[in-house]
């Protein structure tokens, strides 16, 4: 396994429970789920973690504002994630939440851990305040406008002057390790400029961090001073080593630990490569190996937001086009840490050219000739010409490609080398034409099909995380045994003779629905 340790640690962001799910979280649990999908099948040891960000004065208002107690309010907010993990059928460990017990035990012991190590003092907070971004602000990152409200330049959202008391982590001391932490980790941000962006953020200096707030109640309470609640960031954050038994070390998940990589948008690169790192050097404990940073999507060119009502509902998208071509499109159609715009006319042209007529096609032109003409049996393999080969050599090659490729969290760039074998597999039977072959040269015609059901089994191996439904589908129509479905099998070729199931369409093409008359 190429010196590869043997545990996988995935986690996605905790979502906050103030609103339901839409598009953006779906993208963020959606590449996670593929890396630990494929990291399964690669023979790792996985641990997926995706959950709710339960705590916080976001939360509080959105629970006031729905009449609800915030427990209440949060039970039933996060459902809707968890009903989102079937919907798209994400295959975490576990969820967390982070108003569970462990979490409480995890934050507080985490917090005594900075103080003993004279990391936290008490003093008092005056600045500014984004609720909506539950973070802080000093005066140049804000700016006023014309409607007179002062906004966080970054985000967009409003922000409001805060004066407390407050505890506060000594983040200013940190700069200098941290600087040194990303020059001998220089994998630890992903991609390049957003490395750039942290290391120049903290190359400008840090400041101190209030850690703990008094105005409001729904959260973690400092332990010792229960007038006091943690900063929801330095309780969410905390979830990634809740999960792994901290502070019991001996829990038999902190084999996990540390994690190997945390996905997170781009708007919160801060807290996961500035902060979180330095708390968990100043308590003691390694951080995280990496954090990648996606970039965000956009709607026909819109910037999404609630108040103009263009969210995208993760749910109806997979109503209306399927599940797995909306995993395929949102993965293959965006280089992955850009931004993205999310148009319904592409999404659809990739529905029907890569999948309908690309890979789908494919399969259908070779397993309809297989179960027609060829008894529905694997076809017995001949002599292998050049031509035949190549085309194998290709798609031998595909693990190794697809793996350093998902090392670095290219998805779009392993779907890329994906569809290219499967186009030259579509020129190859056109070259090939097996069904002239039938009467010249019938050996010769089985042989092509071998060659080109053994094609579609590796890419269709390969592109098991991605679309784990629809390549179950395509590996049950060439009978491949669940337990020939992991990457340690992608050698072991198809047999000849064995008997295949009829062969049925997997991608079906999507029609627009006709228009009502008017
Ligand atoms: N609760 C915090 C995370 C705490 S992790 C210790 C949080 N939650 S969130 O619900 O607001 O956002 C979660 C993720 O959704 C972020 O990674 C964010 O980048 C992502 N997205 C939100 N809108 C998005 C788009 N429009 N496009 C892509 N991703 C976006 O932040």
């Amino acid at each position: 396994m190429s010196g590869r340790s043997s545990t996988y640690y995935v986690t996605t962001p905790i979502y906050y429970v103030n609103d339901v799910p839409h598009i953006g979280h779906a993208y963020t649990t959606l590449a996670c789920d593929v890396l630990a999908r494929f990291m399964r099948l690669d023979g790792r040891d996985v641990h997926f973690l995706t959950g709710t960000d339960e705590h916080g004065q976001k939360v509080e208002k959105a629970a006031a504002a729905a009449r609800l107690a915030p427990q209440a309010f949060t039970d039933k907010v996060s459902q809707s994630f968890r009903d989102l993990v079937e919907t798209m059928n994400y295959s975490p460990d576990n969820f967390i939440r982070t108003t569970e017990q462990r979490h409480h035990v995890a934050s507080q012991a985490l917090w005594d851990k900075l103080v003993a190590a004279g990391d936290i003092y008490l003093g008092k907070y005056a600045g500014w305040y984004s609720v909506r971004d539950e973070a802080y602000f000093v005066e140049g990152e804000t700016e006023v406008g014309p409607d007179n409200k002062r906004r966080a330049t970054a985000s967009g959202a409003e922000v409001e002057w805060v004066e407390e008391p407050s505890y506060f982590f000594r983040l200013s001391a940190w700069a200098e390790r941290l600087l040194d932490f990303y020059e001998r980790n220089p994998r630890f941000i992903a991609p390049e400029s957003r490395r750039n962006e942290v290391i120049s953020f903290v190359k400008g200096g840090l400041q101190d961090l209030s850690v703990s707030r008094t105005s409001f109640s729904w959260g973690v309470p400092v332990p010792g001073d229960a007038k006091h609640i943690m900063y929801v960031w330095l309780d969410a954050l905390t979830n990634y080593i809740t999960e792994c038994g901290y502070p019991d070390t001996a829990n038999p998940l902190w084999k996990y630990w540390p994690a190997d990589l945390h996905m997170v948008g781009k708007d919160i690169i801060r807290f996961h490569c500035v902060f979180w790192p330095a708390f968990l050097m100043a308590a003691g404990v390694a951080p995280p190996k990496r954090v990648f940073a996606h970039g965000w999507w956009t709607n026909e060119g819109q910037k999404i937001s609630k108040s103009l009502g263009n969210v995208i509902d993760p749910v109806e998208l997979v109503r209306t086009y399927g599940l797995d071509p909306v995993r395929y499109f949102l993965l293959r159609e965006v280089p992955f840490g850009n931004d993205g715009d999310l148009q319904r006319r592409a999404l659809v042209g990739r529905l029907n050219g890569d999948l309908a007529n690309a890979y789908g096609n494919l399969c259908q032109r070779v397993l309809s000739i297989v179960a027609k003409n060829l008894g529905g049996k694997v076809p017995l393999k001949g002599a292998i010409t050049e031509v035949d080969a190549a085309l194998l050599d290709r798609a031998r090659s595909l693990l190794t490609t697809v793996r350093a490729e998902l090392d670095e969290q290219a998805f779009h760039r392993a779907l890329i080398v994906l569809w290219e074998v499967i186009a030259d597999a579509n020129r190859y039977v056109d070259a090939q034409a097996p069904w002239a072959l039938a009467k010249t040269d019938p050996a010769r015609r089985d042989t092509v099909l071998w060659v080109l059901a053994e094609t579609v089994r590796r890419v269709t191996l390969l592109a098991q995380p991605f679309m784990p439904g629809s390549a179950a589908k395509i590996l049950d129509q060439l009978a491949i045994p669940g337990e020939d479905r992991v990457f340690a099998s992608f050698d072991k070729e198809l047999v000849s003779g064995t008997a295949l199931p009829a062969p049925q369409g997997v991608f079906p093409r999507y029609v627009e629905p006709a228009k009502a008359a008017s």
